[in-house]
């Protein structure tokens, strides 16, 4: 894992002490709110329904045991004793006090952490797979390149004020489990002709306005990812609208300017850039690509597994459903679900984030990532180890067998934090885990996203939800509006709607419709939801959503 250098260390304190003084002269009302607006969000830290929140960055969604601990630390000391991870591998801290600020970000900082850059119009954390370094369809670990990004970007002084906040992603494999399509910029590693490089994407985005990302450059040399990106960022920073929020994300620049306008700007800018980059960031790189280097795997006998796996079958389902195939046959990756169903999507008490650090340390190589799909990973367990694991998380509530099925929702805070929201997602996914749960329909539906959105600015990814559930305010009642066949893999499509929308207490009914025609509809059991919506289309769909409809047509 990469450790800070002298040069980190002293930015992260130099930045605490700076906004510890900013934080004393809003307390003591020197600073009004509204200049104290720009200076909170340089660090982090929002005003949201009921209170400040700290989203803090854990980059490319990285994590080690002493780091998880101190985040448990400051959930029991300064907040309500849990933190929620977030769908851009974050954490936020839902109820701190405006005094405790300065000091959970020297907390933070004790263990090499921050909150720079997590909000503001920035280059904000970059995110990477969460099975990075671990998964076997991996061409090189995608966090090497993320942690160089995040070196470049921090403090960038061209790039603390761009016309909006700018996402950038990247995957190291053939399958995308980083929903790199849907980022300002997505990043693919790919090889071509033994070389390694990057396939380039653009102005991808979710939000009111979703967009799938476009191809910019199909190969960039390994060494041009700086230059071409600045190039990128600089490009966008001239030509980006600042006159509507609305239409400031570089997905609408790349669509008003034209793709391949844009592209001959970004070639003419790299141009202009690359002879700066004379090979200082590749020496970086190499250093960081040491410090990712695999772990010491300890090689096991598993026969504690094969015994555990043949005769316990609450651990058998668990590892069906939560162990992913490791690089070595001998480990495996464990997904933590984070989704036991009743609970809110993301939400870990601090004693469950103490118990996952000592896991970490203790089966894992002292390694834990954090999901987009808001869940922790242990990236390198040894398959002997699976049972005492297993039997950790049980112990503290997170056993939940239930990753990629209909209960693995994301959902965004909504209501019950956000100001933007328009309606509640929170309790939908709630509401759909536990329903499906006493329908014990989970393992019959197979894999599923259900992905919610509190309102059109969509940080619950809904657009590229399997089934996508988007909360609106109608004349004062939240209404859901349902979308198919979204996707946020290699294939990635956005969601259709499949038309009005559903009261708060008609969506689970909706739901449930839309599962039981699937299961009616579907080839055979291996043929996925979003196989099947690909096969059939909207229209079965629509039936079993609006039966009413039906029989007014039919009359
Ligand atoms: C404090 C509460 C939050 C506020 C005020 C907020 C605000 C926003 C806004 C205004 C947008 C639309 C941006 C645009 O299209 O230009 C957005 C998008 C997004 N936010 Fe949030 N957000 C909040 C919480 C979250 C949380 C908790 C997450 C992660 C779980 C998140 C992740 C995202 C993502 C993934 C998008 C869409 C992707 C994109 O940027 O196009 N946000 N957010
Ligand atoms: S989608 Fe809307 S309600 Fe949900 S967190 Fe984002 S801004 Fe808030």
């Amino acid at each position: 894992m990469y450790q800070y250098n002298d040069f980190d260390e002293a930015f992260v304190r130099e930045r605490v002490a700076q906004f510890s003084a900013q934080v004393q002269r809003r307390i003591d009302g020197s600073l009004t709110e509204d200049e104290f607006k720009p200076l909170r969000l340089m660090n982090g830290l929002y005003l949201q329904l009921h209170a400040y929140m700290l989203r803090v960055a854990v980059p490319y969604g990285t994590l080690n045991g002493r780091q998880m601990r101190q985040l448990a630390h400051i959930a029991r000391t300064y907040d309500k004793g849990y933190g929620h991870f977030t769908t851009r591998q974050n954490i936020q801290f839902n109820w701190p006090k405006l005094k405790d600020v300065p000091q959970i970000l020297s907390d933070l900082a004790d263990v090499e952490m921050h909150a720079i850059q997590t909000s503001g119009n920035t280059i904000r954390n970059v995110t990477a797979d969460h099975f990075a370094g671990a998964a076997k369809d991996e061409i090189a670990d995608p966090r090497p390149y993320a942690e160089l990004l995040r070196q470049w970007s921090t403090d960038h002084p061209e790039f603390q004020f761009l016309p909006r906040k700018f996402k950038i992603a990247v995957s190291g494999s053939t399958h995308d489990r980083a929903v790199v399509r849907a980022h300002d910029i997505g990043l693919e590693i790919v090889e071509k002709d033994g070389e390694r490089g990057f396939r380039v994407l653009i102005g991808g985005g979710l939000g009111r306005t979703p967009i799938i990302g476009k191809v910019a450059r199909e190969f960039l040399p390994e060494a041009d990812l700086l230059p071409y990106c600045e190039a990128i960022v600089s490009v966008y920073n001239l030509l980006g609208r600042r006159d509507n929020k609305y239409k400031a994300r570089i997905k609408i620049t790349v669509h008003e300017t034209g793709l391949e306008e844009i592209s001959r700007m970004i070639e003419e800018r790299f141009s202009q850039i690359r002879p700066a980059f004379t090979g200082v960031d590749q020496q970086l790189l190499g250093q960081i690509k040491d410090a990712f280097s695999a772990p010491d795997y300890v090689a096991k006998d598993d026969d504690a597994f094969q015994i555990a796996y043949d005769n316990d079958p609450l651990f058998r389902a668990w590892v069906d459903t939560n162990v992913t195939d490791h690089v070595r046959d001998d480990h495996a990756i464990v997904s933590i679900s984070i989704k036991t169903p009743g609970q809110t999507p993301g939400d870990a008490t601090a004693e469950q984030m103490v118990a996952m650090a000592e896991l970490a340390e203790s089966f894992g190589y002292d390694e834990l990532r954090i999901s987009h799909e808001q869940n922790v990973i242990l990236p390198h367990v040894a398959r002997a180890d699976l049972p005492e694991v297993h039997a950790a998380l049980r112990d503290v509530g997170l056993a939940a067998a239930n990753i990629g099925l209909i209960s693995d929702i994301i959902a965004c805070p909504g209501m019950d934090y956000c100001a933007l929201a328009t309606a509640r997602s929170i309790p939908v996914a709630q509401d759909i885990a536990l329903r499906f749960e006493e329908l014990k329909l989970a393992h019959d539906i197979g894999p599923l996203k259900i992905k919610i959105s509190g309102c059109i600015n969509a940080c619950g990814h809904h657009h590229v939800g399997h089934i996508g559930i988007l909360g609106l305010d109608r004349a004062g009642v939240e209404n859901y509006q349902i979308t198919l066949g979204g996707d946020g893999t290699e294939d990635a499509a956005i969601g259709t709607r499949t038309g009005p929308g559903f009261a708060y207490d008609e969506i689970v009914p909706a739901i449930e419709r839309l599962l039981l025609a699937y299961l009616d509809l579907r080839e055979g059991e291996d043929e996925t939801f979003l196989q099947a919506y690909r096969r059939v289309g909207m229209e079965p769909f629509k039936a079993a959503l609006y039966p009413e409809k039906e029989k007014v047509d039919a009359a």
